[in-house]
């Protein structure tokens, strides 16, 4: 379970102090599928990179099964995400020297697993987002769709607990998204994975159990 109590987060620019998100609360339980939508610059990105545990709120706390992750040391924090949570970057962030199955293979090398096993599980995922052809090319050989289903294949490689994604099907034409959206939306039921979504795509935000909309970093409905 993860839960957001009250977090607040603020960006000091020179004298400014931005307040990018303001006492957002919300609880996601296991196999949950919630999805978080709003305006361009409403706190989206930042509302789910601190649920995902890849930053600290500046008030408030987000918490793991009870745990204060704002309390866990950052390598303490980086094991939890690499075993427990797959990510879907915004902007992919595609290692841009590795092979797509390279870059689908890496949370599985971190997470210690055998090279060998890595790989199979690997191919099995790009596969499942429909790139088995594409396994040995760099993200600068691949479209901006194709490596959006790379960095979903990544998220998916250690089968996490929970899948964050940020607009997945942002990048991709509507055939295309239709097959990633079954892929996505059939994971809580099929593996029980807890799926967090940030999407404009109303197909998408349609099959969550609930959707959270902010507005001015301030939680507006859900
Ligand atoms: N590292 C940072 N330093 C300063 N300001 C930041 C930082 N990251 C984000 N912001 C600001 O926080 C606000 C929210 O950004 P965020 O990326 O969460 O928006 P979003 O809802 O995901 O928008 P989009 O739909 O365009 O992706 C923006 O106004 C942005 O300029
Ligand atoms: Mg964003």
């Amino acid at each position: 379970m993860i839960e957001a109590v009250k977090v607040s987060k603020e960006y000091r620019m020179g004298a400014v102090t931005l307040q990018v998100l303001k006492d957002v609360s919300l609880v996601i339980k296991p196999g949950d599928f919630v999805a978080i939508t709003g305006p361009s610059g409403a706190g989206k990105s930042t509302l789910l990179h601190l649920l995902a545990g890849l930053d600290t709120p500046t008030k408030g706390d987000v918490r793991w099964e009870g745990a204060s992750v704002s309390r866990l040391s950052d390598a303490k924090r980086a094991r939890f995400r690499n075993r427990k949570v797959g990510i879907v970057f915004q902007f992919y962030h595609l290692m841009p020297e590795l092979s797509a199955v390279e870059n689908v293979m890496l949370p599985g090398l971190i997470g210690g697993q055998a090279r060998r096993q890595v790989k199979e599980r690997a191919a099995a995922c790009l596969s499942q987002v429909g790139l088995k052809a594409r396994q040995r090319h760099r993200p600068r050989e691949l479209s901006g769709g194709e490596q959006q289903r790379v960095a979903i294949a990544r998220a998916l490689v250690n089968e996490p607990a929970v899948l964050f994604a940020d607009e997945p099907t942002g990048n991709l034409d509507s055939k295309t998204g239709e097959g990633i959206i079954e892929l996505l939306t059939a994971l809580p039921t099929r593996h029980g994975t807890g799926l967090v979504l940030v999407t404009h795509d109303e197909r998408l935000a349609g099959k969550a159990k609930y959707v959270i909309t902010l507005q001015d970093g301030r939680k507006v409905s859900g």
